[in-house]
């Protein structure tokens, strides 16, 4: 029988266990993820103790407390700490997520933090996500007219503006289509999930006169087709958004275009 091993530098190693800080009298446990491209060595979990009483609820405060005060090496992203910006998603105890809206409280026991998955790493808690992004700008996310523009403005009925709810709020922060198995085996040509919900959001955008040459661009057996329903995309999306059903209203948009 074939086996398979990964590759000896892809191995997890145990890493470092910090001591508690002096004093501490509220402590959970972090078990982070660990990688430096620079020092040859292999990826590893170091084990934090977080003093709760000393930051905020949410786990983005707990990193940003081990930065502060227990490893200034410790590499992640965030910016907006409200859900908007996208930049701080990562896996938190087995769930894509953004670490400034999972609170510390939602999660038992230790607290197991990953880069998303099936991205290359940059470094520590930083996917790369060029890929991601060349497929989002590969569905021209802006819109496209051919009529002259207005003097003032494009206008949208309040019924047609209602079709783009649940589209534009995405905050393109990656945890669907690194959650999605389709993705992770074939992420060279499929378009995933948030490419795609953001495909649809320009396609139902009634101001938008580029809807032939919309589908004509996902209609292909990679690009659109590689969506099996499996909805991972719509159960880790911390938006509330359904990647899984735009993806369905696109096959149907095809097909309504065939008849
Ligand atoms: S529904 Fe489609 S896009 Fe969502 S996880 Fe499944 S295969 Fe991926
Ligand atoms: S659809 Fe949701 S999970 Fe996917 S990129 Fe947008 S906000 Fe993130
Ligand atoms: S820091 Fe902006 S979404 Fe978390």
């Amino acid at each position: 029988m074939v086996e398979f091993t990964l590759p000896r530098n892809s191995k997890v190693t145990e890493g470092k266990t910090w001591p508690s800080k002096p004093g501490a009298k509220n402590e959970r446990e972090f078990r982070v993820y660990r990688w430096n491209p620079d020092d040859g060595n292999n990826p590893r979990v170091d084990v934090y103790k977080v003093d709760i009483d000393d930051c905020g609820p949410m786990v983005l405060d707990a990193l940003i407390w081990i930065k502060s005060n227990i490893d200034a090496t410790l590499t992640f992203r965030r910016s907006c700490r409200e859900g908007v910006c996208g930049s701080c998603s990562m896996n938190i105890d087995g769930t894509n997520t953004l670490a400034c809206t999972r609170g510390m409280d939602e999660i038992k026991g230790t607290v197991k933090i990953y880069p998303l998955p099936h991205m290359p790493v940059i470094k520590d808690l930083v996917p790369d996500l060029t890929q991601f992004y060349a497929q989002y700008a590969s569905v021209e996310p802006w819109l496209k007219t051919e009529t002259p523009t207005p003097q003032k403005e494009w206008r949208q009925s309040e019924d047609d503006r209602k079709k783009l709810d649940g589209l534009y709020e995405c905050i393109l922060c990656a945890c669907c289509t690194t959650s999605c198995p389709s993705y992770w085996w074939n992420g060279d040509r499929y378009l995933g999930p948030a490419a795609l919900l953001q495909a649809g959001r320009w396609l139902k955008d009634s101001r938008d006169e580029a809807t032939g040459e919309r589908l004509d661009f996902v209609e292909d057996p990679f690009r659109l087709y590689r969506c099996h329903t499996i909805l991972n995309c719509s159960k880790a999306c911390p938006k509330g958004l359904n990647p899984a059903k735009e993806i369905a209203d696109i096959k149907k948009m095809m097909v309504e275009r065939q008849v």
